[in-house]
């Protein structure tokens, strides 16, 4: 069992359901009030102060479509601090956990992507992502490079960007017709669920390296839509689009399928489940 464990981006919604499920270890929390983890030069003696021998990294620039114009960011959060987090973590013996997109993968394939299939991002955001699980990887050896994908959970209430399902909720409220994209498919996944799964992983000793995380099933987004909708009893109008259809609203391309699967540990319960735990 972990004896100090620091979870980085702590408020976010990923960091923050970790910070749930690890508090009966009483994880310290840092977000960027307390280390900026692109600031390199603070990010070795901080966490050599503290000595961990667990430091989970949630922090991440997720805004996809800013990614394409804001590249330098995006490497720096995404690709460039995980590499040096890593290695101050082998350093100090350390597990390093860190996360990882679907969006590294080109998208092509319906049969979605496994841990060792090779990457091969589509825009800025994946791009800026592989470069940090190249850098972790050849850092150090003490690691789990998790990849997840369409993460929901942490609730209106956290003053961070909304996921997919709380806007889903708001634009329900409009009384327009809502636009479901039913050619792109993915793994909504509940980041509570996620959160214990890596916990498990971690106790369970599981060999380092790359792991696929998401809640069990595939849905489009116009699945996902009318499953938020029948699980609030809800009745709102949606229209079908193409991907087509909304690309030109979007500045990054998108992988049709974000889709991956779990080959190396436990299931995750099916999407259906975990999002009706969210919404009740
Ligand atoms: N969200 C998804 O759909 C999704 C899908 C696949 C994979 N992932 C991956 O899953 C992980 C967790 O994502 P998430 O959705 O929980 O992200 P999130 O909600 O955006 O949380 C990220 C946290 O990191 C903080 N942060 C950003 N830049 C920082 C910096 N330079 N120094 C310190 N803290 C910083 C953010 O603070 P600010 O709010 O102040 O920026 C925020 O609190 C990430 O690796 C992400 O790439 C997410």
């Amino acid at each position: 069992m972990p004896q100090k464990i620091i979870i980085l981006g702590s408020k976010g919604n990923l960091g923050g359901k970790l910070m749930e499920v690890y508090a009966d270890l009483r994880p310290a929390g840092w977000d960027r009030e307390e280390l900026d983890v692109t600031d390199e030069e603070q990010v070795k003696p901080k966490l050599k102060e503290f000595k961990p021998d667990l430091v989970i990294n949630c922090t991440a620039y997720n805004d996809v479509d800013g990614a394409e114009e804001d590249r330098a960011v995006a490497e720096a959060i995404n690709g460039l601090a995980p590499g040096y987090l890593a290695a101050v973590c082998a350093e100090m013996d350390a597990v390093f956990v860190h996360f990882s997109t679907g969006q590294v993968f080109a998208g092509d394939n319906s049969q979605g992507y496994n841990e060792d299939d090779v990457p091969s991002p589509l825009n800025t955001y994946g791009r800026s992502k592989l470069m940090g699980e190249m850098e972790v990887e050849k850092n150090t050896e003490k690691y789990y490079l998790i990849r997840t994908a369409w993460l929901y959970g942490a609730g209106p209430s956290s003053g961070k960007k909304k996921s997919f399902v709380d806007i889903m909720l708001d634009l329900a409220k409009k009384d327009r017709p809502i636009k479901g994209v039913d050619d792109e498919f993915g793994n909504p996944t509940y980041s509570l669920d996620l959160a214990q799964a890596v916990r498990a992983m971690i106790e369970e000793k599981k060999p380092f390296g790359v792991y696929h995380l998401v809640n069990e099933g595939v849905a489009s987004r116009l699945d996902w839509m009318k499953e938020i909708f029948i699980i609030k009893e809800m009745e709102v109008g949606i229209v079908p689009v193409s991907r087509e259809e909304f690309a030109g609203k979007r500045k990054a391309k998108r992988p049709q399928y974000e889709v991956l699967n779990n080959t190396k540990f436990i299931k995750l319960r099916p999407w259906t489940e975990a999002l009706k735990e969210y919404l009740k």
